[in-house]
């Protein structure tokens, strides 16, 4: 049976480009595959935040992840931090990475930029190494992923080749199972269509958050930027020259079953557009945020969910960490 892995970091407010290019996929193979999918605090320390709020954070989104259709007698559902192989094979996989690639990561690039990169953690560079050991430790085939993730798919996949090239064959070598275009993979910043839309944005009218209220949904689509032609053709898929009106029947399309430019055949005017778009984003979440009000209200049993998960999880990774250790030369405990 295939293996799936993939994580989320428990830092800022879930958006709709989660749930849209990641999770929905999450749910979606919890039929098909063997499916692991953790809650990656520890990629949470690649950057500031105050430990009380990480602490809750985390719990939100395993409470959101059960709300939204995970089940934990289809996938094994973990908090990354439980399982300590995480740690153990990130280090490896640091002394199989060079400097100079993580150097040339976009995010590092990105994040560290705000900052300066002398006061960026060390963490932050070395971040996709960690990525890189959640996935191979779970020998998973697939990794379900937006399209921002692509290139930390294909270094994970490099560092994979590399250590079994020089130690053995030891680790599987991951592809990314990323949406097909207009298939939710990149949602776009309402405000700012040309900019991902994102957990951690400085732009929350551009971004529709998978707690939001149907107001708030409705006035922010009804918002979005689009742009000013009014020519019967107005309403059609072209993500470079219409970037507002494409993310919009992108979103469409993905929760309705459809391609963009099915769902464009449908429309003139972007009035009609809009309305129906955040009447699908509020059908949508509605029945998740209900799930997440009952959840959230007995702690006590997604704690017990994640405790069995990382059980599992922990027999799965202890095994390939012990197996990547031997390979690289570390003696083993007597
Ligand atoms: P993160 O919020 O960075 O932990 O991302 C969790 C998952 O959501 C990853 O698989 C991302 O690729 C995906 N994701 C985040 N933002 C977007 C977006 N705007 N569009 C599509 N997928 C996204
Ligand atoms: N880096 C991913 C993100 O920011 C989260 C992540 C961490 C992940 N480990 C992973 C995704 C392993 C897939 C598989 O979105």
């Amino acid at each position: 049976m295939t293996r799936v892995l993939s994580g989320i970091q428990p830092t800022g407010q879930p958006q709709l480009g989660n749930y849209l290019g990641a999770l929905r996929s999450w749910i979606a193979l919890q039929d098909s595959a063997d499916a692991f999918y953790c809650v990656v605090d520890l990629h949470a320390l690649t950057v500031p935040g105050d430990a009380a709020e990480l602490r809750s954070a985390t719990m939100t989104m395993a409470t959101l992840l059960l709300a939204a259709g995970l089940d934990p007698d289809r996938c094994t559902l973990f908090v990354q931090s439980h399982v300590p192989a995480h740690t153990q094979v990130a280090w490896l996989l640091e002394c199989t990475a060079s400097f100079g690639e993580m150097r040339r990561m976009t995010q590092w690039k990105d994040k560290s930029a705000k900052g300066g990169e002398e006061a960026a953690r060390l963490g932050l560079l070395a971040y996709p190494a960690l990525m890189a050991a959640d996935i191979v430790l779970y020998d998973a085939d697939r990794v379900p992923v937006g399209d921002d993730q692509r290139q930390h798919l294909e270094l994970t996949r490099t560092l994979a080749e590399r250590f079994n090239h020089r130690y053995g064959q030891t680790f599987k070598v991951p592809d990314a199972l990323i949406p097909a275009r207009g298939q939710g993979g990149r949602v776009m910043d309402l405000q700012e269509p040309t900019r991902k839309m994102s957990k951690s944005s400085d732009s929350p009218q551009g971004t529709v958050f998978l707690f939001d209220d149907p107001k708030d949904i409705e006035r922010k689509i009804k918002r979005a930027v689009t742009d000013a032609d009014d020519g019967p053709d107005a309403v059609r898929y072209d993500p470079a020259a219409k970037p507002g009106v494409s993310n919009l029947l992108d979103i469409l399309a993905t929760i309705t079953g459809r391609t963009p430019d099915q769902v464009a055949a449908g429309y003139t005017r972007y009035g009609p557009l809009k309305a129906d778009t955040a009447s699908a984003v509020v059908e949508l979440l509605a029945p998740i945020q209900a799930r997440y009000r009952e959840l959230a209200s007995d702690p006590a049993s997604v704690a017990k969910v994640l405790r069995a998960g990382a059980e599992r999880a922990n027999e799965v990774a202890a095994a390939t960490a012990a197996r990547a250790e031997a390979a690289i030369g570390l003696l083993p405990p007597g």
